[in-house]
């Protein structure tokens, strides 16, 4: 019997390693397989026995799941429909192969895509990006192919290739799944990109809080050596600092400088890691590239609309019945992802909000679920895709206070380059802890009046200062943020504080 189960963070959070080890003792004959993950976090621990699934197990589940009578059955794991709705195509391996098992990886696809780049060559897996329509899937959704050929026109003895594994977004995780499960697939992309631009030294830099990422990372880079060489990767280990996401500030950190912004230009790509050229792109854009190196720019441009081709590894998250990884083309709506495949909030209170795109993203009413999700229309919306995270709020959510936590947010991971995030931000939380304490005394007037009255009495004088003036005063302040900053940490604040203001102005005690 083959049993497989995830050996992924999150599934050893939910008592994977112990289920395992049930397994193991009640069935020694049985072959346990340690998988990366299908991406339904809402059912790990996720046991597979010869194609079935049974989830959540617990140890206690062992027994009855063996025994043929437990209730978590979820039938051919293949065919639940949260894959079967899916594209999946960078994820095309996850929960079927083991994530450092070489043979695992060739037997799917696994070095396709760089045996076919290394005999077009520079020029060609250039064009190929470009025909793909791959963008940077960090959050700016810049198109990679042009990045890349500035790097590759760029003089240069030495060229590198930055690997931005810094995921700080709120409510995402699909690097942390791509570089526990499918390792190869990231190193097979950095691979090509040292090829497309004449690199042969690559750096992956990733957030301290990853350690399994970081170990596997580590291993999977000395299994698979000598299939790269000469290209060599070094994994960097990040010290929880959000804006290390940031580009420039990124390349600061790994040079061993304190992690703070460069201003551009020059661009990275002209002037980046010691000065020289270097493309830096995001986890989940370089591991895009084996699947187009291997299976054409068509193929993966067919996927998608508008501007923005191919899948895009959605994260749902957040108050969520369904949350989990989902591939999906560019172009599903908000409402689907949520409601239909997302099945709702865990709670099962109706829906408030949703965020988009990492902690500077906007909040989303269900009047705005028929938004399909791209680049441009999220733009156009006020908002972001950013990282692709989406995070759920019920109807309980304080959407004061979820402004108030952007402020605080950016007060906190500011690098204090500049003064608008960083002064703007303490001053952004200074007026909404005001105005929670005027829309307080406010409530308590209107349901106690005479023990409101010594506090009315004793507040501030200045009582020309109004709670809708205060909200001008933020809309000021986001004003100066959004375009006096010198990158998205103070530049993005605005949205999430902007669009809950808009969108939900009775949370804001006027
Ligand atoms: P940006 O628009 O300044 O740059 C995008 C990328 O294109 C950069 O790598 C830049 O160097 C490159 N680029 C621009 N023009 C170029 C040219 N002519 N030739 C070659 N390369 C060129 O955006 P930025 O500041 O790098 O990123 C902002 C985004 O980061 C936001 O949209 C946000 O969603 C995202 N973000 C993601 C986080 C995460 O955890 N993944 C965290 C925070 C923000
Ligand atoms: Fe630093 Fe904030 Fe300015 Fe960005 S916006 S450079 S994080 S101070």
């Amino acid at each position: 019997r083959k049993i497989s189960i995830s050996d992924d963070a999150l599934a050893i959070a939910c008592g994977a390693n112990k289920v395992a080890e049930a397994f193991r003792k009640l069935v020694p004959d049985a072959e346990i397989i340690r998988t990366s993950s299908w991406g339904m976090h809402w059912l790990e621990p996720l046991v597979e026995i010869d194609g079935q699934g049974f989830g959540p197990v617990s140890i206690r589940d062992v027994e009855a799941v063996i025994s043929g009578t437990s209730d978590l059955s979820i039938g051919h794991i293949e065919e639940h429909p949260f894959l079967t709705k899916q594209n999946r195509l960078t994820f095309a391996r996850a929960g079927k192969t083991q994530p450092l098992s070489l043979d695992d990886y060739e037997a799917m696809d696994g070095w396709m895509g760089y045996r076919a780049a290394r005999k077009l060559g520079s020029d060609i897996i250039i064009e190929m990006i470009l025909e793909s329509g791959l963008r940077g899937r960090g959050g700016a959704g810049f198109p990679a192919g042009i990045k890349w050929r500035t790097v590759a026109d760029t003089p240069g003895a030495q060229k590198y290739i930055v690997c931005n594994a810094d995921e700080g977004d709120s409510g995402t995780f699909a690097d942390r799944m791509l570089m526990e499960g499918d390792p190869y697939c990231l190193i097979e992309g950095m691979a090509i990109a040292g090829l497309a631009v004449g690199a042969d030294k690559g750096f992956i830099y990733v957030r301290s809080e990853y350690p399994h990422a970081i170990a596997k990372l580590r291993t999977a880079i000395a299994h698979c050596a000598n299939i790269v060489a000469p290209f060599d990767i070094e994994v960097r280990v990040g010290a929880g600092v959000y804006v290390c996401g940031e580009e420039t500030s990124l390349l600061e950190s790994l040079e061993g400088k304190r992690g703070e912004v460069r201003a551009k230009p020059p661009l990275p790509a002209i002037k980046g890691l010691f000065g020289r050229p270097t493309v830096v792109n995001n986890v989940l854009t370089l591991a895009a590239v084996p699947y187009i190196l291997a299976h054409g720019a068509r193929a993966y441009a067919d996927y998608g609309m508008g501007r923005s081709r191919g899948t895009m590894p959605i994260q749902l998250a957040g108050n969520i019945k369904h949350g989990g990884l989902f591939e999906t083309a560019f172009g599903i709506s908000l409402g689907e992802l949520v409601n239909d495949i997302g099945g709702g909030t865990a709670s099962g209170k109706p829906i408030k909000a949703v965020q988009a795109g990492g902690p500077l993203g906007a909040y989303h009413p269900p009047a705005q679920f028929d938004l399909p999700f791209d680049y441009e229309s999220f733009t156009k919306a006020g908002g972001l895709i950013g990282h692709g995270g989406i995070v759920v709020f019920d109807d309980s959510a304080d959407m004061m206070a979820q402004a108030r936590f952007a402020m605080e947010f950016c007060a906190a991971e500011s690098c204090g380059k500049c003064t608008p995030c960083r002064l703007g931000s303490i001053r952004g939380l200074e007026i909404f802890d005001r105005m929670a304490k005027d829309a307080d005394l406010k409530a308590k007037h209107r349901t106690d009046p005479v023990a409101a009255l010594p506090q009315m009495h004793n507040a501030p004088k200045d009582r020309a200062r109004t709670i809708s003036s205060d909200l001008q005063l933020i809309r000021d302040l986001c004003d100066t943020m959004e375009y006096g900053s010198l990158c998205a940490l103070g530049g993005f604040t605005p949205y999430p504080v902007m669009s809950a203001i808009k969108n939900w102005p009775e949370d804001f005690g006027g």
